[in-house]
């Protein structure tokens, strides 16, 4: 079957087969096929953070499995259930209604519930892990549940035990959200204070606020997947110790450094942008040239010709400056 219109990307892709998954039956009988039949499953959401390459020896999983649930809720904060295939930017909107605060700065990220502690999604000051109390998912070996609590989880930037140990091995299928019931948001990052002036004066901030400035930040820096096929960031921002960070500092005054725990983060699209590939189109994909981590596949359709332009953009970055880029999607199909 095939994929193309299954991912963000855009990327023509097959599979040995797609399999919908609207309830956890479906997803148990859908393990149990693949086990027979010697495959790996490849769980989708939206499929807005894959490259897809050419042939996939597996089972697609289609995951759209859907439902809110209020667990409890008093005055302080609320305990909200939700099913893996709900869209994310739906439930941070339907949230900010209830007045459930905390998610408004992660708006407009695509992509579905399930897939969002894969990556710790985050953006704008916030990322997804303070916020999760617990993620429930089937083995694939055997379709059994497995309970994790955001400890469980060992969520790092753009990181979780879902890409390292449990890679491959399990299927998220709900995830249990702790959310404040106060209005206080987090203007603390770059740019978004500037965007809530300009929106709406000098001033407190209300949760609506951030949303509003978020939304409208996105929507002029990032490109529309439905428009043009991307999907988001291509590469993490390198992390590098201390020492490092002060060296990199001195030797490029302008190069954005984020402290983080006993480290720092530099900013990829500034390297990226520096070593002149921001807007660089070529063979059908390209460098967006709003935003340098975005790789856009302009008509390609095709992952390789993408990771071979990732993988250029890598070496030109360790070529001038001596930093590693990873990718950050993940990739299906390839070596990574
Ligand atoms: N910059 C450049 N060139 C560019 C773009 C940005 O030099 O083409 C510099 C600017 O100086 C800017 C700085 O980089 O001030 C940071 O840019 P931005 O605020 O856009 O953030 P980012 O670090 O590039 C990260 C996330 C985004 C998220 C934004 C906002 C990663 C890999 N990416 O990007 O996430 O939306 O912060 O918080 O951490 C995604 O993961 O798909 C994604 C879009």
């Amino acid at each position: 079957c095939e994929l193309q219109a299954l991912n963000t990307l855009h990327l023509r892709a097959r599979a040995r087969g797609l399999q919908r998954v609207a309830d956890l039956d479906t997803l148990r009988a859908a393990l149990r096929s693949a086990g027979a039949l010697g495959l790996p499953v490849i769980p989708l959401g939206q499929g807005s953070n894959v490259v897809l390459c050419e042939q996939l020896e597996a089972l697609v999983l289609k995951l759209e499995m859907r439902g809110k649930t209020v667990l409890s809720e008093d005055s302080e904060q609320v305990c909200l259930r939700v099913a893996a295939g709900e869209d994310w930017h739906g439930l941070v909107v339907w949230c900010l209604d209830q007045g459930y605060y905390g998610l408004e700065n992660l708006a407009l990220i695509p992509g579905t519930v399930g897939a969002a502690p894969i990556q710790n999604i985050g953006a704008y000051g916030r990322e997804l892990a303070p916020f999760v109390s617990a993620v429930h998912a089937l083995r694939c070996a055997d379709g059994s549940e497995l309970l994790l609590s955001r400890e469980d989880c060992e969520f790092g930037y753009r990181d979780s035990v879902f890409k390292h140990r449990l890679r491959d091995a399990v299927v998220i299928t709900h995830l249990d959200l702790q959310l404040p019931r106060r209005d206080l948001p987090d203007c603390s990052y770059p740019g978004l204070q500037q965007q809530l002036v300009q929106q709406s004066g000098a001033g407190p901030a209300t949760a609506r606020a951030v949303f509003d400035a978020v939304v409208a930040l996105r929507r002029a820096k990032l490109p529309d997947p439905a428009r043009e096929h991307n999907a988001g960031s291509f590469f993490k921002n390198p992390m590098v110790d201390r020492a490092r960070a002060e060296q990199m500092r001195r030797d490029f005054p302008a190069l954005p450094v984020y402290p983080v725990e006993g480290a720092a983060k530099l900013s990829a699209a500034w390297l990226i942008e520096q070593a002149g590939w921001k807007g660089v189109r070529r063979d059908g994909v390209g460098v967006h040239p709003g935003h340098a981590l975005v790789l856009v596949n302009y008509g390609a359709d095709d992952g390789d010709r993408l990771l071979q332009l990732a993988r250029d953009i890598q070496s030109s970055v360790a070529a001038r400056f001596a930093i590693e880029l990873e990718i950050e999607p993940r990739v299906y199909g390839r070596m990574e």
